[in-house]
Protein backbone atom coordinates (compact mmCIF):
# COMPACT_ATOMS: atom_id res chain seq x y z
CA UNK A 1 0.00 0.00 0.00
CA UNK A 2 1.44 3.11 -0.69
CA UNK A 3 1.69 5.57 2.12
CA UNK A 4 2.54 9.13 0.45
CA UNK A 5 0.29 11.86 -0.88
CA UNK A 6 1.02 13.97 -3.99
CA UNK A 7 -0.70 17.17 -4.75
CA UNK A 8 -0.22 19.01 -7.86
CA UNK A 9 -2.90 21.73 -7.81
CA UNK A 10 -3.63 24.97 -5.48
CA UNK A 11 -6.69 24.23 -3.60
CA UNK A 12 -9.98 26.35 -5.03
CA UNK A 13 -11.35 29.10 -2.80
CA UNK A 14 -14.15 27.32 -0.17
CA UNK A 15 -16.45 28.67 1.83
CA UNK A 16 -17.52 26.38 4.65
CA UNK A 17 -17.97 25.28 7.83
CA UNK A 18 -16.01 21.64 9.97
CA UNK A 19 -15.25 20.19 12.88
CA UNK A 20 -11.84 18.94 13.37
CA UNK A 21 -11.00 16.29 15.57
CA UNK A 22 -10.97 16.22 19.65
CA UNK A 23 -8.14 17.84 21.18
CA UNK A 24 -5.08 15.92 22.45
CA UNK A 25 -4.00 16.94 25.31
CA UNK A 26 -7.68 16.60 26.54
CA UNK A 27 -8.53 13.40 25.52
CA UNK A 28 -5.36 11.90 27.09
CA UNK A 29 -5.76 13.45 30.12
CA UNK A 30 -9.55 12.89 30.40
CA UNK A 31 -8.36 8.76 30.31
CA UNK A 32 -5.40 9.20 32.85
CA UNK A 33 -7.80 10.93 35.36
CA UNK A 34 -10.58 8.27 35.12
CA UNK A 35 -8.32 6.03 35.34
CA UNK A 36 -7.67 7.23 39.30
CA UNK A 37 -11.07 8.06 39.35
CA UNK A 38 -13.57 5.80 41.77
CA UNK A 39 -16.27 5.03 39.48
CA UNK A 40 -17.41 4.91 36.15
CA UNK A 41 -16.13 8.03 34.01
CA UNK A 42 -17.89 8.56 30.27
CA UNK A 43 -15.81 10.47 28.34
CA UNK A 44 -17.62 11.25 24.59
CA UNK A 45 -16.05 13.11 21.66
CA UNK A 46 -12.51 11.16 22.83
CA UNK A 47 -9.72 11.90 20.12
CA UNK A 48 -9.80 7.94 18.15
CA UNK A 49 -5.90 8.57 16.77
CA UNK A 50 -3.13 6.13 18.17
CA UNK A 51 -1.67 8.58 20.79
CA UNK A 52 -4.99 8.28 22.25
CA UNK A 53 -5.52 4.80 21.27
CA UNK A 54 -1.89 4.36 23.52
CA UNK A 55 -3.14 5.87 26.40
CA UNK A 56 -6.65 3.47 26.64
CA UNK A 57 -4.43 0.49 25.64
CA UNK A 58 -1.50 1.71 28.96
CA UNK A 59 -4.19 1.60 31.40
CA UNK A 60 -6.37 -1.42 30.50
CA UNK A 61 -2.70 -3.04 30.47
CA UNK A 62 -2.54 -1.86 34.13
CA UNK A 63 -5.64 -3.51 35.18
CA UNK A 64 -8.09 -1.03 34.16
CA UNK A 65 -11.13 -1.74 31.87
CA UNK A 66 -12.79 0.23 29.16
CA UNK A 67 -15.67 -0.20 26.77
CA UNK A 68 -17.42 1.94 23.75
CA UNK A 69 -20.79 2.81 23.53
CA UNK A 70 -21.37 4.53 20.18
CA UNK A 71 -19.87 7.53 20.41
CA UNK A 72 -19.12 7.12 24.14
CA UNK A 73 -15.67 5.61 26.46
CA UNK A 74 -16.88 3.98 29.47
CA UNK A 75 -13.41 3.83 32.23
CA UNK A 76 -14.09 1.86 35.09
CA UNK A 77 -11.59 3.45 37.81
CA UNK A 78 -11.12 2.02 41.20
CA UNK A 79 -9.69 5.32 42.56
CA UNK A 80 -5.66 6.64 42.86
CA UNK A 81 -3.26 3.96 42.76
CA UNK A 82 -5.79 1.98 41.86
CA UNK A 83 -3.89 0.20 38.99
CA UNK A 84 -3.74 -3.67 39.72
CA UNK A 85 -1.36 -5.48 37.06
CA UNK A 86 1.01 -8.49 36.42
CA UNK A 87 5.01 -8.00 37.30
CA UNK A 88 6.97 -7.73 33.40
CA UNK A 89 4.23 -5.00 32.56
CA UNK A 90 5.94 -3.36 29.60
CA UNK A 91 3.78 0.01 28.72
CA UNK A 92 4.41 1.27 24.76
CA UNK A 93 3.46 5.03 24.53
CA UNK A 94 4.12 4.60 20.66
CA UNK A 95 4.62 8.52 19.54
CA UNK A 96 3.53 10.31 22.63
CA UNK A 97 5.12 12.35 24.74
CA UNK A 98 2.63 13.06 26.83
CA UNK A 99 1.50 10.11 27.48
CA UNK A 100 5.15 8.73 28.09
CA UNK A 101 5.66 11.75 30.60
CA UNK A 102 2.37 11.84 32.21
CA UNK A 103 2.05 8.14 33.07
CA UNK A 104 5.01 7.96 34.65
CA UNK A 105 3.69 10.56 37.46
CA UNK A 106 0.75 7.52 37.69
CA UNK A 107 3.41 4.58 38.56
CA UNK A 108 5.24 5.93 41.31
CA UNK A 109 3.79 3.57 43.83
CA UNK A 110 3.19 0.97 41.92
CA UNK A 111 3.34 -2.50 43.07
CA UNK A 112 5.79 -4.10 40.27
CA UNK A 113 8.32 -2.63 38.12
CA UNK A 114 6.92 -1.32 34.60
CA UNK A 115 8.81 -0.95 31.22
CA UNK A 116 8.03 2.21 29.10
CA UNK A 117 8.85 2.17 25.76
CA UNK A 118 7.81 4.18 22.31
CA UNK A 119 8.47 4.74 18.66
CA UNK A 120 12.06 5.70 16.90
CA UNK A 121 11.24 9.34 17.46
CA UNK A 122 10.11 9.06 20.86
CA UNK A 123 13.09 7.29 21.81
CA UNK A 124 15.09 9.71 20.70
CA UNK A 125 13.49 12.88 23.07
CA UNK A 126 14.86 13.23 26.39
CA UNK A 127 12.86 12.46 29.56
CA UNK A 128 15.47 14.18 32.31
CA UNK A 129 12.87 16.99 32.34
CA UNK A 130 10.39 14.38 34.34
CA UNK A 131 13.07 11.94 35.61
CA UNK A 132 15.27 14.90 37.87
CA UNK A 133 11.74 15.68 39.61
CA UNK A 134 10.02 12.20 40.19
CA UNK A 135 13.73 11.19 41.35
CA UNK A 136 13.65 13.90 44.16
CA UNK A 137 10.25 12.71 45.15
CA UNK A 138 11.74 9.26 45.76
CA UNK A 139 10.81 7.31 42.96
CA UNK A 140 12.71 4.78 42.07
CA UNK A 141 13.53 5.08 37.81
CA UNK A 142 16.32 3.72 35.88
CA UNK A 143 17.02 5.07 32.53
CA UNK A 144 20.05 5.04 30.14
CA UNK A 145 20.97 8.65 29.64
CA UNK A 146 17.57 9.70 30.45
CA UNK A 147 16.17 7.70 27.37
CA UNK A 148 13.40 5.00 26.59
CA UNK A 149 13.65 2.62 27.84
CA UNK A 150 12.27 3.39 31.11
CA UNK A 151 11.98 1.50 34.37
CA UNK A 152 10.18 2.64 37.10
CA UNK A 153 9.36 0.95 40.38
CA UNK A 154 7.25 2.32 42.83
CA UNK A 155 7.25 2.95 46.33
CA UNK A 156 5.45 3.47 49.80
CA UNK A 157 8.10 6.65 50.69
CA UNK A 158 7.25 9.57 48.66
CA UNK A 159 8.11 12.52 49.61
CA UNK A 160 6.74 16.22 49.32
CA UNK A 161 9.11 18.37 47.41
CA UNK A 162 8.63 21.88 45.88
CA UNK A 163 10.11 22.49 42.67
CA UNK A 164 11.43 25.12 40.28
CA UNK A 165 10.25 24.28 36.63
CA UNK A 166 11.81 26.58 34.26
CA UNK A 167 11.13 25.58 30.68
CA UNK A 168 7.02 26.00 30.65
CA UNK A 169 6.58 22.28 30.04
CA UNK A 170 2.63 20.89 30.44
CA UNK A 171 4.02 18.01 30.10
CA UNK A 172 6.31 18.29 33.13
CA UNK A 173 4.21 20.08 35.19
CA UNK A 174 1.39 17.71 34.68
CA UNK A 175 3.81 14.21 36.09
CA UNK A 176 4.76 16.25 38.99
CA UNK A 177 0.97 16.87 39.81
CA UNK A 178 0.35 13.58 39.11
CA UNK A 179 2.98 12.41 41.18
CA UNK A 180 2.22 14.81 44.53
CA UNK A 181 -1.61 13.40 44.29
CA UNK A 182 0.02 9.63 44.97
CA UNK A 183 2.61 12.01 47.77
CA UNK A 184 1.81 12.62 51.56
CA UNK A 185 1.65 16.09 52.50
CA UNK A 186 1.63 19.28 50.53
CA UNK A 187 3.82 19.18 46.99
CA UNK A 188 4.41 22.64 45.18
CA UNK A 189 5.73 23.14 41.97
CA UNK A 190 6.66 26.80 40.77
CA UNK A 191 5.93 26.01 37.19
CA UNK A 192 7.04 28.48 33.85
CA UNK A 193 3.23 29.39 32.41
CA UNK A 194 2.30 26.26 29.91
CA UNK A 195 -1.20 24.88 29.04
CA UNK A 196 -3.09 24.27 32.44
CA UNK A 197 -5.75 21.51 31.08
CA UNK A 198 -4.90 19.14 34.03
CA UNK A 199 -4.62 21.87 36.83
CA UNK A 200 -8.41 23.02 35.25
CA UNK A 201 -9.57 18.92 35.73
CA UNK A 202 -8.41 18.66 39.16
CA UNK A 203 -10.41 22.41 39.90
CA UNK A 204 -13.40 20.28 37.87
CA UNK A 205 -12.89 17.38 40.21
CA UNK A 206 -13.12 19.11 43.39
CA UNK A 207 -9.48 17.85 43.68
CA UNK A 208 -7.49 20.07 46.55
CA UNK A 209 -4.90 21.90 44.59
CA UNK A 210 -4.03 26.20 45.11
CA UNK A 211 -3.02 28.11 42.20
CA UNK A 212 -1.09 31.45 42.92
CA UNK A 213 -0.53 33.29 39.71
CA UNK A 214 2.35 35.63 38.95
CA UNK A 215 3.14 37.30 35.77
CA UNK A 216 5.55 34.40 33.95
CA UNK A 217 5.40 31.37 36.74
CA UNK A 218 2.20 30.05 38.86
CA UNK A 219 2.92 28.49 41.73
CA UNK A 220 0.90 25.46 42.22
CA UNK A 221 0.04 23.82 45.85
CA UNK A 222 -1.43 19.77 45.55
CA UNK A 223 -2.37 18.08 48.61
CA UNK A 224 -1.60 14.23 48.02
CA UNK A 225 -3.91 11.67 48.59
CA UNK A 226 -7.07 12.71 48.13
CA UNK A 227 -9.65 10.53 45.93
CA UNK A 228 -12.02 12.04 43.79
CA UNK A 229 -15.25 10.61 41.85
CA UNK A 230 -15.66 9.76 38.40
CA UNK A 231 -17.00 11.87 35.60
CA UNK A 232 -18.60 12.77 32.26
CA UNK A 233 -16.36 14.78 29.26
CA UNK A 234 -17.02 15.69 26.01
CA UNK A 235 -14.09 16.57 24.46
CA UNK A 236 -14.37 20.12 22.04
CA UNK A 237 -11.93 20.53 19.37
CA UNK A 238 -8.18 20.72 19.24
CA UNK A 239 -6.97 23.93 17.81
CA UNK A 240 -3.44 22.79 17.15
CA UNK A 241 -5.37 20.64 14.11
CA UNK A 242 -7.62 24.25 13.64
CA UNK A 243 -4.40 26.13 13.20
CA UNK A 244 -3.30 24.00 9.85
CA UNK A 245 -7.11 25.22 7.89
CA UNK A 246 -6.53 28.52 9.55
CA UNK A 247 -3.24 29.08 7.61
CA UNK A 248 -5.05 27.23 4.58
CA UNK A 249 -7.73 29.47 4.96
CA UNK A 250 -5.65 32.85 5.19
CA UNK A 251 -3.55 32.24 2.49
CA UNK A 252 -6.22 31.02 -0.26
CA UNK A 253 -8.29 33.81 -2.34
CA UNK A 254 -11.43 34.57 -1.48
CA UNK A 255 -12.42 31.61 1.30
CA UNK A 256 -14.35 31.37 4.78
CA UNK A 257 -14.23 29.44 6.73
CA UNK A 258 -15.55 28.70 10.54
CA UNK A 259 -14.64 25.86 12.49
CA UNK A 260 -17.17 24.72 15.30
CA UNK A 261 -16.47 23.81 19.38
CA UNK A 262 -12.80 24.24 19.66
CA UNK A 263 -11.05 24.69 23.11
CA UNK A 264 -9.84 28.19 22.89
CA UNK A 265 -8.07 27.63 26.49
CA UNK A 266 -5.99 31.03 26.65
CA UNK A 267 -2.97 29.24 27.23
CA UNK A 268 -3.66 27.52 23.90
CA UNK A 269 -4.32 30.30 21.70
CA UNK A 270 -1.05 31.63 20.75
CA UNK A 271 -1.27 31.30 17.24
CA UNK A 272 -4.69 33.36 16.64
CA UNK A 273 -2.64 36.20 18.86
CA UNK A 274 0.21 36.07 16.55
CA UNK A 275 -1.50 35.64 13.24
CA UNK A 276 -4.42 38.93 14.44
CA UNK A 277 -1.07 40.93 15.05
CA UNK A 278 -0.06 39.85 11.36
CA UNK A 279 -3.71 41.25 10.29
CA UNK A 280 -5.34 38.08 10.02
CA UNK A 281 -8.97 39.38 11.63
CA UNK A 282 -9.80 35.94 13.23
CA UNK A 283 -12.42 35.87 15.62
CA UNK A 284 -13.87 33.62 18.30
CA UNK A 285 -17.85 33.77 18.45
CA UNK A 286 -19.90 31.75 21.28
CA UNK A 287 -17.46 31.45 23.12
CA UNK A 288 -18.71 29.46 26.53
CA UNK A 289 -17.05 27.76 29.31
CA UNK A 290 -17.08 24.25 30.15
CA UNK A 291 -15.75 22.66 33.05
CA UNK A 292 -13.31 25.44 33.52
CA UNK A 293 -12.17 24.73 30.01
CA UNK A 294 -13.39 27.60 27.40
CA UNK A 295 -14.81 26.64 23.98
CA UNK A 296 -15.82 28.70 21.06
CA UNK A 297 -16.09 28.83 17.37
CA UNK A 298 -13.55 30.26 15.08
CA UNK A 299 -13.80 32.95 12.12
CA UNK A 300 -11.37 32.89 9.19
CA UNK A 301 -11.67 34.49 6.21
CA UNK A 302 -8.75 35.30 3.44
CA UNK A 303 -6.09 37.59 3.99
CA UNK A 304 -3.80 37.84 0.95
CA UNK A 305 -1.84 40.75 2.56
CA UNK A 306 -0.36 39.92 5.62
CA UNK A 307 2.12 41.86 7.78
CA UNK A 308 5.78 40.35 9.17
CA UNK A 309 5.03 39.92 12.71
CA UNK A 310 7.85 40.42 15.95
CA UNK A 311 7.42 37.68 17.77
CA UNK A 312 6.65 38.14 21.59
CA UNK A 313 8.76 35.27 22.99
CA UNK A 314 6.24 35.04 25.95
CA UNK A 315 3.51 33.78 23.56
CA UNK A 316 5.92 30.62 23.07
CA UNK A 317 4.53 28.43 24.89
CA UNK A 318 0.86 28.68 23.57
CA UNK A 319 1.40 28.33 20.39
CA UNK A 320 4.64 25.85 21.07
CA UNK A 321 2.74 23.17 18.20
CA UNK A 322 2.02 25.71 15.88
CA UNK A 323 4.94 27.31 14.83
CA UNK A 324 5.57 25.62 11.94
CA UNK A 325 2.31 26.73 10.42
CA UNK A 326 3.30 30.20 11.91
CA UNK A 327 6.59 30.20 9.81
CA UNK A 328 4.48 29.61 6.86
CA UNK A 329 2.29 32.23 7.12
CA UNK A 330 5.34 34.46 7.50
CA UNK A 331 6.73 33.49 4.98
CA UNK A 332 3.97 34.82 2.88
CA UNK A 333 3.97 38.06 4.81
CA UNK A 334 5.29 41.67 3.80
CA UNK A 335 8.61 41.75 5.81
CA UNK A 336 10.50 40.02 8.45
CA UNK A 337 9.41 38.40 10.70
CA UNK A 338 11.31 37.34 13.98
CA UNK A 339 11.12 35.11 16.48
CA UNK A 340 13.20 34.45 19.52
CA UNK A 341 14.05 31.69 21.82
CA UNK A 342 12.40 28.95 19.94
CA UNK A 343 14.68 25.85 21.21
CA UNK A 344 11.93 23.76 22.24
CA UNK A 345 10.52 22.97 19.21
CA UNK A 346 14.32 20.58 18.25
CA UNK A 347 12.40 18.95 21.46
CA UNK A 348 9.30 17.52 19.99
CA UNK A 349 8.36 14.59 17.54
CA UNK A 350 11.34 15.45 15.62
CA UNK A 351 13.27 18.50 15.64
CA UNK A 352 10.82 21.06 14.19
CA UNK A 353 13.08 23.99 14.39
CA UNK A 354 15.52 22.53 12.27
CA UNK A 355 13.01 20.62 10.13
CA UNK A 356 11.36 24.15 9.54
CA UNK A 357 14.03 25.99 8.80
CA UNK A 358 15.19 23.68 5.90
CA UNK A 359 11.75 23.84 4.38
CA UNK A 360 11.50 27.49 4.29
CA UNK A 361 14.87 27.11 2.53
CA UNK A 362 13.69 24.83 0.13
CA UNK A 363 10.62 26.72 -0.56
CA UNK A 364 12.74 29.33 -1.23
CA UNK A 365 12.78 31.26 1.66
CA UNK A 366 15.60 33.47 3.38
CA UNK A 367 15.88 32.58 6.93
CA UNK A 368 18.83 33.97 8.84
CA UNK A 369 18.98 31.74 12.62
CA UNK A 370 20.70 33.05 15.26
CA UNK A 371 20.80 30.58 17.64
CA UNK A 372 17.54 29.23 19.25
CA UNK A 373 15.74 32.88 17.43
CA UNK A 374 15.51 33.31 13.87
CA UNK A 375 14.46 35.60 11.15
CA UNK A 376 12.01 35.14 8.16
CA UNK A 377 12.45 37.43 4.79
CA UNK A 378 8.59 37.41 3.63
CA UNK A 379 7.88 36.94 0.21
CA UNK A 380 3.76 37.87 -0.44
CA UNK A 381 4.21 36.91 -4.13
CA UNK A 382 5.60 33.27 -3.66
CA UNK A 383 4.43 30.52 -5.77
CA UNK A 384 5.80 27.56 -6.40
CA UNK A 385 5.80 25.52 -9.17
CA UNK A 386 9.20 23.46 -8.58
CA UNK A 387 8.83 19.23 -8.09
CA UNK A 388 9.00 18.69 -4.45
CA UNK A 389 9.19 15.61 -2.48
CA UNK A 390 9.41 15.63 1.62
CA UNK A 391 10.55 12.27 3.33
CA UNK A 392 13.13 11.48 6.27
CA UNK A 393 10.91 13.97 9.13
CA UNK A 394 10.81 11.23 11.66
CA UNK A 395 7.07 11.04 10.93
CA UNK A 396 6.40 14.17 12.45
CA UNK A 397 2.50 14.67 11.60
CA UNK A 398 2.75 18.55 12.15
CA UNK A 399 5.43 18.51 9.06
CA UNK A 400 3.37 16.31 7.02
CA UNK A 401 0.34 18.49 7.87
CA UNK A 402 2.43 21.58 7.09
CA UNK A 403 3.28 20.22 3.46
CA UNK A 404 0.12 19.48 2.31
CA UNK A 405 -1.26 23.30 3.35
CA UNK A 406 2.47 24.69 1.55
CA UNK A 407 1.51 22.44 -1.71
CA UNK A 408 -2.51 23.83 -1.66
CA UNK A 409 -1.93 27.53 -0.97
CA UNK A 410 1.78 28.06 -2.73
CA UNK A 411 1.48 25.73 -5.57
CA UNK A 412 3.90 23.07 -6.87
CA UNK A 413 3.86 19.56 -7.87
CA UNK A 414 4.11 17.60 -4.10
CA UNK A 415 4.76 14.14 -2.92
CA UNK A 416 4.63 14.01 0.73
CA UNK A 417 5.43 10.53 2.08
CA UNK A 418 4.86 8.93 5.37
CA UNK A 419 0.74 10.11 5.36
CA UNK A 420 0.56 7.40 8.46
CA UNK A 421 1.99 9.54 10.38
CA UNK A 422 -1.35 11.64 10.50
CA UNK A 423 -2.69 8.69 12.66
CA UNK A 424 -1.06 9.82 15.64
CA UNK A 425 -2.94 12.47 16.12
CA UNK A 426 -5.27 13.56 13.13
CA UNK A 427 -6.41 10.75 11.15
CA UNK A 428 -9.48 12.38 9.32
CA UNK A 429 -7.03 15.28 8.07
CA UNK A 430 -6.74 14.41 4.55
CA UNK A 431 -10.76 13.63 4.61
CA UNK A 432 -11.87 16.96 5.63
CA UNK A 433 -9.31 18.76 3.31
CA UNK A 434 -10.75 16.48 0.69
CA UNK A 435 -14.30 17.71 1.54
CA UNK A 436 -13.02 21.43 1.12
CA UNK A 437 -12.44 20.93 -2.44
CA UNK A 438 -8.52 19.50 -2.37
CA UNK A 439 -7.34 17.35 -4.86
CA UNK A 440 -4.74 14.93 -3.19
CA UNK A 441 -4.33 11.70 -4.28
C1 LIG B 1 1.49 18.89 25.63
C2 LIG B 1 2.43 19.81 25.99
C3 LIG B 1 3.43 20.36 25.07
C4 LIG B 1 3.05 20.09 23.61
C5 LIG B 1 2.60 18.68 23.40
C6 LIG B 1 1.37 18.39 24.26
C7 LIG B 1 0.55 18.39 26.66
O1 LIG B 1 4.69 19.76 25.33
O2 LIG B 1 4.15 20.36 22.76
O3 LIG B 1 2.28 18.46 22.05
O4 LIG B 1 -0.50 17.81 26.32
O5 LIG B 1 0.84 18.57 27.85
P1 LIG B 1 5.64 20.31 26.51
O6 LIG B 1 4.88 20.23 27.75
O7 LIG B 1 6.83 19.40 26.54
O8 LIG B 1 5.99 21.70 26.08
Amino acid sequence: MTNHVTINQKINNFDREIKVSSDKSISIRTILFASQAIGTSTISNLLESEDVMNTLKSIKKLGINYKKINNTYKIFGFGLNGFDFKKKTTLNAGNSGTLARLILGLLVKSKYEVKLIGDKSLSKRDFSRVIKPLKLFGVNIKSKNNLMPIKISGTDFLRPIEYYENIGSAQVKSCFIFCAMNTPGISVINSKRSRNHTELMLKFLKYPIKIQKTENFEKISIQGLKQYKAFDYVVPGDISSASFFIVLTLLSKNSSLIIRNVNVNPSRIGIIKILNKMGAKIQLKKKKSYKGELVANIYVKSKRNLNAVNCPAKLNSSAIDEFLIIFLAAAKANGISKFKKLGEMNKKESKRLDLGIKFLKLIGIKVNRYGDNINIYGKPNLELSKNFEMKNFLKDHRIFFLSCITALTLGGKWKINDKDSINSSFPNFLKILKTLGAKIN
